[in-house]
């Protein structure tokens, strides 16, 4: 089982892109356990961000453990990329990867953690068979694509759903929950089994983020 503490991972996205290493060392100074980088190519999702350079970047700028996932169609052809460039665990989404349990031997072949996403419309069960090959679960509380938004109520019965399944497949497995996650909805996701929050918008254009880290992480983890 991981950690009993919230594990929380601000998103580079909504970070200050004129001055990354100062929000990089706000979210460490705050308590971060991850920097999450949010990484879109326009065909995947409605959006196009950064590559593995900027990844470097941040990489370069410190230790907190860098979890990137990819919004991309076809991801095997820049995992080592995004790998060399320093990420630490790498999350794929089931619905761009038609061959996923290749997909994540490959990334573990090749030394970083590997996590799985599903959007909102995907259900939990498409990730039974993987389930005992995963590091991580990424599940999608908003249709990724964009910060700043709403979070999707239906995902807290989905978190639930999925941590049942976690403990009966692969008990160590970390369930992350990633879009419009405020202190308002911490406490529900957290409660049905999240493990560890993104949070980007929430973070990053908090009055006080050291306060705001401090009331995300925590929130009591289920066992
Ligand atoms: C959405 C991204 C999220 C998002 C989080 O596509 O995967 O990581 O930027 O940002 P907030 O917390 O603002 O929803
Ligand atoms: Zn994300």
């Amino acid at each position: 089982m991981p950690a009993t503490t919230t594990l929380l991972a601000p998103s580079i996205l909504s970070a200050d892109f004129t001055d990354l290493r100062a929000s990089i060392a706000l979210a460490e100074k705050a308590g971060a356990d991850w920097m999450h980088c949010d990484v879109m190519d326009g065909v995947f999702v409605p959006n196009i961000t950064f590559g593995p350079f900027i990844v470097q970047a941040v990489a370069a700028c410190t230790s907190m453990t860098i979890d990137t996932h990819l919004m991309i169609a076809d991801p095997d052809r820049f995992i080592a990329d995004f790998i060399k460039a320093g990420s630490h665990q790498i999350t794929v989404h089931q619905e761009a990867c038609p061959h996923l349990h290749r997909t994540v031997q490959y990334i573990k072949s090749l030394g970083a953690k590997a996590g799985v996403s599903i959007n909102p419309a995907t259900p939990v069960s498409v990730l039974e068979s993987i389930l005992p090959d995963l590091d991580l679960v990424l599940l999608m509380s908003v249709n990724p694509g964009f910060g700043g938004q709403k979070f999707i109520p239906s995902s807290v019965e989905k978190i639930a759903r999925l941590h049942a399944m976690r403990n009966g497949l692969n008990p160590g497995m970390v369930i992350a929950v990633d879009g419009g996650i405020t202190d308002e909805n911490a406490g529900d996701v957290v409660a049905a089994g999240a493990d560890a929050l993104i949070a980007g918008t929430a973070f990053f254009k908090a009055t006080d983020p050291v306060a705001t880290a401090s009331k995300l992480k925590g929130y009591s983890r289920h066992s």
